[in-house]
């Protein structure tokens, strides 16, 4: 394929990328967004095997279907619940592969570059394996944090900045060894060292961020591997992944800063990270009250003489799979003339959008699923909230304890409510590990019991 047509090519999958964009940013409009999307990779892959003369076309096609078959097989089995962690993997390897192409660059450009080209050509080698080795690391730790493996309380390191400034200044200083150096082999050692600084850089700021933080933490990430992927695309000299990595990087960045906006937080805060520490158990106040069960029966009963609802899906729903269970509740609600709308949280569940996406899987009318901000102020009025497996996006301590890890963090004021029924197993914390005195509310009934079980038994109820 000539050059022309190359260009031609990744401009039509750079067009098709920013479609898919686009059509992802609503959830109208998200499964078509998805097939632009792979469109632009499918142009995209083809492109470039066609411009390119690899060394065995057999061997990058025999590559290609192993890691598509792996992708497959992970992506069809992989539980929705376990998809922040397939992400955060995921990531890890676009880190790894800068990192990879990066030596790999370095060993062979050895003896193609002169002049001021080495030279950027070199800070491109150094900012890449930089950005993709921190991405790398900073991945595998929130896999940890997301999977349970690695606790989500924060690492308080003494003087942690210290060592962070520390490694920042070490990092210049061997990048100016790097490029100043006469051949590849001394090259070498300062890229080598620069490598294990960037690895212990990204697990000690993943590590530092506690567990309410993570949701940054996430598309923080997420941004990272796009700017290493146009790092890839700037050492590889591929016009295509440049513009791919900056829109990943860029869209990445700005999800980023929506996530600090709704969890109420400085994104420079959440890097530096030790949120979560502030509460020891001394200082965090007892909580007062009893946690009143309420049966399946009486909540069927509550429902059918109520005129208006609110459903607030959690991370419990997603465990429970009980999105079919809600959606046939609500149809069964709508039928006999209540009002029911959702309440979603900006950070409900494991992931951006995660609640969105079972909704829309369970079929339910997007006209009825409303954002945080349009209906806190309609709780009041409402005569039952139903809270589906959450908790921290509930929590009244993010408004009433200053001192706690979620202080300040905007949440559903579900207590507001006329009555409010919490369905989950038992009085477990959620994920930021705070206790929640909601369950004490004199207004709070809890009905016990895996979320699906316990809708489906109100659905014979009613
Ligand atoms: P959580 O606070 O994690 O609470 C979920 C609740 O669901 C738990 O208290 C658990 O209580 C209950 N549960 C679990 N399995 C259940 C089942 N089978 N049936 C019924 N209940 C079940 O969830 P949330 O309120 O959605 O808040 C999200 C949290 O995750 C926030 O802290 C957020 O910062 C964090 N986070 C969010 C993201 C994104 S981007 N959304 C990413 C990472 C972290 P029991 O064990 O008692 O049942």
């Amino acid at each position: 394929m000539d050059y022309g047509m190359i260009s031609a090519a990744y401009i039509a999958a750079s067009i098709l990328f920013i479609l898919s964009l686009g059509g992802l940013s609503n959830q109208e409009s998200a499964r078509r967004g998805n097939l632009f999307g792979i469109a632009g990779m499918t142009l995209a892959i083809v492109a470039t095997i066609a411009g390119s003369t690899p060394i065995s076309l057999a061997l990058v096609l025999m590559v290609m279907a192993t890691g598509g078959a792996a992708g497959s097989v992970l992506a069809s089995r992989v539980e929705m619940t376990a998809m922040p962690q397939l992400v955060a993997i995921l990531h890890s390897f676009v880190g790894l592969a800068a990192v990879l192409v990066g030596f790999g660059s370095y060993l062979e450009a050895g003896t193609q570059f002169s002049g001021a080209e080495k030279v950027v050509h070199q800070i491109e080698i150094y900012l890449g394996v930089l950005i993709g080795a921190l991405t790398f690391s900073g991945s595998i730790a929130a896999f940890g944090k997301l999977q349970g493996i690695l606790s989500s309380k924060p690492l308080m390191i003494p003087g942690r900045h210290i060592i962070n400034i520390l490694i920042g200044l070490a990092c210049i200083w061997f990048g100016v060894e790097f490029v100043n150096a006469g051949s590849v082999s001394d090259g070498m050692t300062p890229l080598l060292i620069m490598t294990g600084l960037a690895l212990i850089f990204g697990l000690h700021m993943v590590l530092a961020i506690g567990g309410a933080d993570m949701p940054v933490v996430i598309s923080m990430l997420n941004s990272y591997s796009g700017w290493a992927a146009a790092a890839t695309g700037f050492m590889l000299a591929n016009d295509l992944l440049i513009v791919t990595g900056a829109l990943v990087g860029s869209s990445g960045a700005i999800l980023s800063f929506i996530m600090c906006r709704a969890m109420n937080r400085r994104f420079i805060s959440v890097i530096l990270g030790g949120f979560g520490t502030s509460a020891s158990s001394s200082s965090a106040p007892t909580i007062e009250g009893e946690a009143v069960p309420i049966s399946s029966s009486e909540t069927a009963q509550l429902l059918s003489s109520a005129k208006s609802a609110v459903i607030v899906p959690g991370y419990g729903m997603a465990v429970a799979h009980a999105q079919q269970a809600v959606s046939e509740l609500v149809n069964k609600l709508r039928d006999s003339d209540v009002e029911v709308r959702f309440a979603i949280h900006p950070v409900a569940g494991r992931m951006p959008g995660h609640m969105n996406v079972l909704l829309a899987e369970a079929r339910v009318s997007y006209d009825i699923v409303l954002e945080m901000d349009e209906i806190n102020d309609d709780l009041p009025e409402t005569d039952v909230v139903l809270v589906i497996g959450a908790n921290d996006i509930v929590n009244p301590a993010a408004q009433e304890v200053p001192d706690s890890p979620i202080a300040g963090m905007p949440v559903l004021e579900v207590w507001k409510s006329k009555t409010c029924i919490v369905l989950k197993r038992s009085m477990a914390t959620g994920y930021a590990g705070v206790d929640n005195p909601l369950f004490y509310r004199e207004n709070t009934r809890m009905l016990f019991g895996d979320a699906k079980d316990s809708i489906n038994a109100v659905l014979t109820e009613l």
